[in-house]
C-alpha cells in the first residue's frame, strides 16, 4: 500500500489552519481575545430575505407532498437560471446549463485539476490563495509561477516565454487585492487560445468591484472579454458577496465552447459532479436564490460597502504609521509589506502579542508573498476602528523602542 507521496510535498498545515492555532494558543496563554484580522471570513448576518427564504425551503423538507430527495448534481434549475441572469445585468451572457452548483469556491478550484493530466504544467500566480499550489501539487501536477509583485503591479501578464498548459487567475486577488483590466485579460485570453491551454479563474470577490470600477474597465468576469469562452472555467462563490461562509455554496461555470484535444471539459466536469457530488442542498441553493434577488442584492451590496469602508480604515491607518501597502480597492484585503521583524512570523508573533491582532503572514501565500502580510478587512466597523487605535499604539511603541537601541 502506497499512500500519495504527493502529501509530503506540502507544508504540514493548512494556512489557515496554522495561523487559527497560533491564535488559539495567544489566547489560552493571555487570557484576551485576538482580533481577528487574518482569515477572510465574514461577520455580517444574512439578510433577513436569505433566512425567510431558507426556512420556507426547510419547511418544504417537512412535508410530504414538497419533500425532496435526491437533486441534480449540478444544482437546481431555478439557481442556475439565477446565476445566468446575475451575470446577464452585468451585460454577460452566461448559459444556466453551463454553470455547476458547488459547496464552495474552494472545492471547485481543487476538484476541477482532476480534468486536467498530470503531463501538465499549472502556473500559479505567486502569491495567491494557497489552495491552488496544494491542490495542483496533490493531484501530480507540475507547477510553475509567475511573479504577483510590486514590478508586475501584481498583475502578471504572460510573455513569449511563458509555458503553461493551465493557469490560475484569481481577480480580484487575494491576497494582494488587485484586479485585472478588461484590457489585460484580453491578453490572457489571447495566450490561452494561441497556446490550447485553460485558465481557472477564480472571481470570488468580483461582488467588491464598484460599478464606478467596472465602467472605469475593471472585469468582473472573464466572460466579458471575447473568446473566453473557448478558454476559460470561471468559479464563483456566495461566501465573501452573500456571507455564506457558514451555508457553503458557490458554481463555476464550464462553458459548452470549452473543448480541448476533442474532449468537452464541460461533460467532463459533469461526468466528474456526477461520479463524486450530489448537489447541495435544496435549502442552501433556495437561500442562494434568495441572494441574488433583488432585495438580497441590495442588502448584500450594503454589506459588501461596509468591509471596504473598514478596508479604508486599516489602509489609511497602515499609511499614516510609514507601511507600504496595497489592495482594499477592488478587494477587502491589505496587502503590506513588513515594516520591521526579522521575519513574517516574528513580526505576526509581534503585532498579536504586542497588539492583540491577527493578520496572515505573507509567506503563507508562496515564496514571493515573502516580507508582506496581509489585513482581511472582513470584520464589523467597530473592530476596524479599534485595530486602528491599537495598530497605532503599536506602531508608537516600536518606533520609542527602537530609538532607545
Ligand atoms: C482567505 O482568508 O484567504 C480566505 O478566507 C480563505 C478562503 O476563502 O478559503
Amino acid at each position: 500500500m502506497y499512500v500519495n507521496g504527493n502529501f509530503s510535498k506540502l507544508s504540514k498545515n493548512y494556512l489557515f489552519t496554522e495561523i487559527a492555532a497560533r491564535i488559539k494558543r495567544y489566547e489560552t496563554q493571555t487570557g484576551k481575545k485576538a482580533l481577528r484580522l487574518s482569515v477572510g471570513d465574514v461577520v455580517y448576518p444574512l439578510p433577513s430575505v436569505v433566512v425567510q427564504a431558507m426556512i420556507r425551503a426547510a419547511k418544504e423538507m417537512g412535508k410530504a407532498s414538497t419533500f425532496r430527495g435526491y437533486g441534480e448534481e449540478r444544482g437546481y434549475a431555478f439557481l442556475r437560471q439565477a446565476v445566468a441572469a446575475d451575470y446577464e445585468r452585468r451585460g454577460v451572457f452566461v448559459d444556466a446549463d453551463d454553470v455547476f452548483i458547488s459547496d464552495g469556491a474552494k472545492s471547485d478550484c481543487g476538484n476541477l485539476t482532476e480534468l486536467f493530466s498530470e503531463k501538465n504544467t499549472v502556473l500559479l500566480p505567486d502569491p495567491v490563495y494557497p489552495v491552488y499550489f496544494d491542490s495542483s501539487v496533490l493531484s501530480g501536477k507540475k507547477t510553475a509561477f509567475f511573479r504577483a509583485d510590486e514590478k508586475t503591479g501584481y498583475l502578471p501578464m504572460p510573455n513569449e516565454k511563458t509555458r503553461a498548459d493551465v493557469i490560475y487567475l484569481c481577480s480580484p486577488n487575494n491576497p494582494t487585492g488587485a484586479a485585472y483590466s478588461r484590457e489585460q485579460l484580453a491578453q490572457w485570453v489571447a495566450y490561452a487560445n494561441g497556446r490550447g491551454a485553460v485558465i481557472l479563474y477564480d472571481a470570488s470577490y468580483a461582488a467588491f468591484i464598484d460599478e464606478a470600477q467596472a465602467r472605469e474597465g475593471i472585469a468582473r468576469s472573464i466572460y466579458e472579454i471575447e473568446g473566453a469562452k473557448s478558454c476559460a472555467i470561471e468559479i464563483s462563490s456566495f461566501s465573501k458577496s452573500a456571507g455564506f461562509t457558514g451555508v457553503r455554496c458557490a458554481y463555476s461555470i464550464v462553458p459548452s465552447a470549452l473543448k480541448r484535444n476533442g474532449v468537452s471539459l464541460k461533460e467532463a466536469w459533469a461526468r466528474r459532479q456526477a461520479t463524486k457530488f450530489n448537489g447541495v442542498s435544496y435549502v442552501t441553493q433556495r437561500a442562494a436564490e434568495a441572494a441574488l434577488s433583488a432585495e438580497g442584492r441590495d442588502k448584500n451590496a450594503e454589506i459588501v460597502k461596509k468591509y471596504m469602508g473598514n478596508a479604508r480604515i486599516l489602509k489609511d491607518t497602515l499609511r499614516r504609521n510609514g507601511c507600504t501597502c496595497t489592495g482594499g480597492e477592488f478587494a477587502p484585503y491589505i496587502w503590506c509589506k513588513r515594516p520591521f521583524g526579522k521575519s513574517d512570523d516574528e513580526f505576526f508573533d509581534g503585532l498579536l502579542y504586542g497588539a492583540g491582532i491577527a493578520c496572515t503572514p505573507g509567506y503563507g501565500f508562496g515564496k514571493g508573498g515573502a516580507g508582506y502580510f496581509r489585513f482581511s478587512a472582513f470584520c464589523f466597523e467597530e473592530a476596524a476602528k479599534e485595530a486602528a487605535v491599537l495598530i497605532d499604539a503599536f506602531f508608537k511603541k516600536h518606533a520609542v523602542e527602537s530609538q532607545r537601541l
